[in-house]
């Protein structure tokens, strides 16, 4: 999946499947998100056809996009789901996904959080330290439970990605030190309340090579192999999220390329793999869509201020990132400019693209690409701007899976001193 194959141009007019942007934009105003039911589909069903001979279960990361449209329509495809946060969980259970295929990451889980998931029976605890183990043993102990646990290794790997999505480096607050697993393992063996059924890591975001994918398999295995001859036999690998998208020109690592370096390595095992997909299953799935609502030449740049800013999405501003961005009504013949494409906040980090080559006039529409993970889902309401409406577009018809904000809904919760 490029970053492209969401958008189709007919008549010079840009199409998600076979609804026209404009169209959408005159239906739910802008800015609003738009995700292809058919693109998700894809990606889901391609992820789960890598692996033909393995026993398999996909767990969708929500936290790349948590909207229930999204999450019914994986756990209808049959996903499982990891999940950071109680929040997740219930929202999981809202959208019909069945909690015995959840399993719940993180470095700071409150003793609540771990009782709602014992309530509901999830599959397992991707345990990130000591104390949050004797934590979790306490808490089950307490409910006449035993809580399935997998420990969420650090193998120590350089992803090769921006920073603040690197996890699996020694400097991360990540899982356990990768030399301390096999103690915390057979601590763990020796809790009545605890069950140790896998092993768990997860090394970071938009990784584009596949060797620290590799390298953190090895790692793992290792470790795999010294539990065994401790007598600690694991069910299942939960091998975590990571895989990268194409934003402008990366080159993804291909499905079938990532499954047969882990398949070489795990030859001869049959331990279940897990894995924890986020971006490779929503990122190029969805865009932005934004109207330009004034031209502006500045001192030294040319802007285009969009009714869209860093808090509808805030990965330009966060990460440096890019996001393709391209005119739903191209103006064939006219000349282009160079532009920064901006918000209305009140920040010069409110920046959406920069230096980009458009030929644009306001009220044109915009289309910010690769916008499906980590847009929606880390939206703000800074300078009291509603959050945007999000859309699903099946084939010719589009559903409103996320109504727009409205501005009274923004303070509801906030009340003045008598
Ligand atoms: N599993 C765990 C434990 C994770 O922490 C993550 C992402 C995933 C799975 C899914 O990873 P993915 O397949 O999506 O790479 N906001 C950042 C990305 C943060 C990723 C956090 N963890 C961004 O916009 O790039």
């Amino acid at each position: 999946m490029s970053n492209t194959s969401l958008i189709r141009t007919h008549q010079n007019e840009l199409h998600v499947e076979d609804v026209p942007l404009a169209r959408i934009a005159a239906d739910y105003g802008t800015p609003c998100y738009i995700y292809s039911k058919a693109m998700l589909t894809r990606a889901y069903l391609d992820f789960a056809a890598a692996f033909p001979e393995r026993n398999v279960l996909i767990c969708y990361a929500a936290k790349a996009n948590s909207n229930l449209a999204i999450l019914n329509l994986f756990a209808r495809l049959g996903a499982g789901f990891d999940i950071v946060s109680e929040g997740e969980l219930h929202r999981v259970i809202a959208a019909g996904g069945d909690p015995r295929k959840v399993v719940f990451s993180g470095v700071g889980k409150r003793a609540e959080e771990m009782r709602a998931a014992l309530e509901h029976n999830i599959l397992c605890f991707n345990v990130e330290s000591e104390p949050e183990l004797l934590r979790l043993a306490d808490v089950a102990s307490a409910m006449g439970k035993r809580a399935p646990v997998s420990i969420r290794v650090n193998p120590d790997v350089d992803p090769k990605t921006h920073p603040y999505i690197a996890t699996g480096l020694k400097e991360n607050k990540f899982g356990v030190a990768f030399d301390d697993a096999r103690a915390i393992y057979r601590k763990a063996s020796a809790l009545s309340s605890i069950q140790i059924i896998g092993i768990d890591c997860h090394i970071g975001s938009q990784i584009t090579d596949v060797a620290p994918f590799a390298d953190a398999l090895d790692k793992v295995l290792t470790l795999v192999d010294e539990l065994a001859s401790d007598g600690i036999a694991l069910h299942h690998i939960d091998l975590g999220g990571g895989i990268g998208i194409q934003y402008k020109d990366e080159v993804p690592i291909a499905l079938s390329h990532y499954a047969a370096t882990l398949n070489e390595r795990l030859k001869g095992r049959s331990h279940q793999l897990i894995f924890e997909p986020g971006r490779s299953l929503v990122g190029n799935a969805g865009l932005l869509l934004t109207r330009v609502e004034y031209i502006k030449q500045g001192g030294a740049r040319r802007f285009a201020i969009v009714d869209a800013a860093m808090n509808d999405l805030i990965r330009p501003a966060l990460y440096e990132a890019y996001h393709e961005v391209v005119s739903v009504a191209p103006r064939a013949g006219e000349s282009t400019a160079l532009y920064d494409i901006v918000g209305p906040v009140c920040e010069s980090g409110d920046f959406l693209a920069r230096q980009r080559l458009l030929a644009l006039a306001p009220s044109d529409l915009l289309a910010v690409l690769s916008a499906g993970a980590y847009g929606s889902v880390m939206t703000s309401n800074y300078n009291t701007r509603p959050r945007p409406a999000e859309i699903m577009v099946d084939g010719s018809s589009t559903h409103l899976i996320r109504a727009r904000e409205s501005v009274q809904d923004l303070y509801a919760h906030e009340k003045m001193l008598p």
